[in-house]
Formats: structure tokens, sequence, C-alpha cells
């Protein structure tokens, strides 16, 4: 397995990690149990739903081929144990990430397509087949959850916007608006979010972009108005409040790839066997419960995707 030592990097230790990986059980259990303190504390959190114009499309229909192996997460649990860096870098960001601006929301369509665009939400989500998916979600900090989302295939965005045949990449980036994100005055840190995939990867049936969950539009939290979903990926994958997609030739250069590429590369498949350098990856403690797991190597979902990773067997970066 391939095993590298890690750079000396200047950073603050958590600025190079988007975990609490030294974290112990103790503390997981606390944070765990801050939600239903949210939640007590939450009306602004659930006026946002109720005064979103799209809060009717939902619930959608469950599509039921992608089925879970335990119990969903609570929703209490999956709403206010979170990580969005843009809004601090510890967990108990919900409160603050009420102040991201939702609307007007608009999503910008570049780079390698036939005709660059900028679409708006509430449109977007009028022209998309909108569905409910349960997915599991593995962070790379070893905790994961099951979670049900709405939303769309990112296959179904990729078709919306006509890219040309050289684009072998699709970069995402996250809103970087420092009115509302305290996260970006810590300027250590490469603003704004950015995520990558391949266009493979991008049209593979389960990239899911989700725009709400459990039957509500997704909370600011959780990544509003637009949020990726690729359930065999490491979670930092999953970028939050995404505002630009940009087709390239190009690989992009991700957030956490910038930050510390031998530790949170491009690929971030996820494999038990294959350690984070600082921590094993094979077992996951799942949100709001006292439960280890084992973790599954594609988090479960190797059927859906091995086949674009012929080099699986022998290519530990696959899976860092
Ligand atoms: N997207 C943005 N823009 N900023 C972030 O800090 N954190 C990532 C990912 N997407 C992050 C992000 C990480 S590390 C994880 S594990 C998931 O969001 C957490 O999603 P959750 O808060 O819904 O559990």
């Amino acid at each position: 397995m391939l095993l590298k030592s890690r750079r000396g990097w200047e950073l603050p230790e958590r600025a190079a990690t988007p975990e609490g990986a030294y974290m112990n059980r103790r503390e997981f259990a606390l944070a765990a149990a801050a939600g239903p303190i949210l939640a007590a504390a939450g009306p602004a959190l659930r006026a946002f739903a109720a005064d979103d114009p799209s809060a009717k499309l939902y619930p959608v229909k469950r599509n039921e081929k992608y089925v879970l192996d335990r119990n969903l997460t609570d929703e209490k649990f999956a709403t206010s144990y979170n990580n969005f860096y843009e809004f601090g870098s510890h967990k108990g960001i919900a409160k603050a990430a009420q102040a991201l601006p939702v609307r007007p929301w608009t999503v910008v369509l570049d780079g390698m397509v036939e005709k660059e665009q900028t679409v708006d939400i509430d449109t977007l989500l009028k022209a998309m087949p909108l569905e409910e998916r349960l997915y599991r979600h593995r962070c790379v900090e070893a905790w994961s959850m099951a979670v049900p989302w709405s939303g769309f295939p990112l296959a179904k965005l990729v078709e919306f916007a006509k890219p040309k045949s050289g684009a072998k990449y699709l970069r995402m980036e996250s809103l970087a608006d420092k009115a509302t994100m305290p996260g970006l005055k810590e300027f250590w840190y490469p603003w704004p979010y950015v995520e990558g995939l391949t266009i493979e990867e991008a049209t593979n049936e389960l990239a899911f972009l989700a725009t709400g969950m459990y039957g509500k539009p997704i909370p600011p939290q959780n990544g509003a108005m637009l949020r990726l979903a690729t359930p065999w990926k490491y979670g930092f994958k999953s970028i939050k409040s995404i505002v630009k997609f940009t087709f390239t030739n190009q690989r992009p250069k991700t957030f956490w790839e910038t930050l510390a590429p031998n530790e949170y590369g491009f690929w971030a498949n996820v494999h038990p066997a294959v350690r984070h350098p600082r921590w094993s990856q094979a077992a996951e403690r799942v949100l709001g419960t006292d439960e280890m797991m084992e973790t599954m190597p594609f988090n479960g979902y190797e059927e859906f995707v091995g086949e674009m990773y012929p080099d699986r067997n022998n290519d530990p970066k696959l899976f860092m």
C-alpha cells in the first residue's frame, strides 16, 4: 500500500485537515448531542424551509434503486454536525450558515460548452427531474451518515450544459461571499472551495446534485442551493453551495489537494485498506450513534463505479 510521508506543512494543523481526526469518541458523542440543542434553538433554521420558493417541490418520489444497509441518520444530527469551512473550521456552523444568501441563486455553466450560460436556480429546478435517493456518506475523517437527498442526476446538468467533445473534466466552485462567510477571513485557505470530477464520473448514474434533504429544501449548512453527492468518494468531494460548473480539458486543482496533496487527492475514492497518512480508514463511526461499522471499498458502491477505475487493484492513489 502506498504510504506517503507527510510534508512539513506550514499551515495550522486544523487547516490541513477537514476534520477532528483527533476527535475521540467522547467528543464525537458530544458533538452529536449538540443536535437536539440546535433543534430546540431552531425556529430560524426551520423558517428557512418555509420561506423557500422551492419548498413546495418537496417531497419528491423516491428512486428505489439505491438502497441502504443501515438506518437513515436522524435529521437533527445530519443538519447540525457539519463541515462547511466557509462558516468556520468546526462542526457547529449550522447557525452561522443561516446567513447564506440563498436568493437570488444563479449557476454559471462555462468553459468548453456549446454556449456559456447562467441559470437561475428556480428555473433549473423546474427543468430537472427531481427524485429522492438514499445514499451513504463517508467522510475522510472516518464518520458516516445515511441521508435521503432530493435532487437530480449530475448527468442531467451535463446534458443541459452541452459540453464540447474535448471536455474531460468538470470543475465545480462554491459560493465565496465575504459578507456572510466568516471562514473566508482565514486567508491560508485557497478560497473558493473547488472540486472536480472526470466527465465519466460526472455522468455516472450515482453522481447526484442535491437540492433537498429529508423531503425539504436542503438547508444552508448542508450546502444550499446545490450540493454534490458522490457517495463512493470521501465526503470532501461533496462540494456545497455550487455556483459554477466549468467544463475543461485540464484536471482541476481542488481545495483540499491544494492544501495537502499528500493527504487529500483528486480521486478520493473510499477504501478501507488505504490508510490516510495519519489514521486508518478501516472503520467508520456512525453519526448520532455509538456504533462503528466496517468501511466498504467505494463505500459499498463498487458495482456502480468500479469499471471507471480499471487500475483499482494496483493504484492506491485512486483511494486518497
Ligand atoms: N463544501 C464546501 N463548500 N465547503 C466545505 O467546507 N466540506 C466538505 C463537503 N463539502 C465542505 C464542502 C466535507 S469535508 C464534508 S465531509 C461534507 O461537505 C460535509 O457535508 P455535511 O455537512 O452535509 O455532512
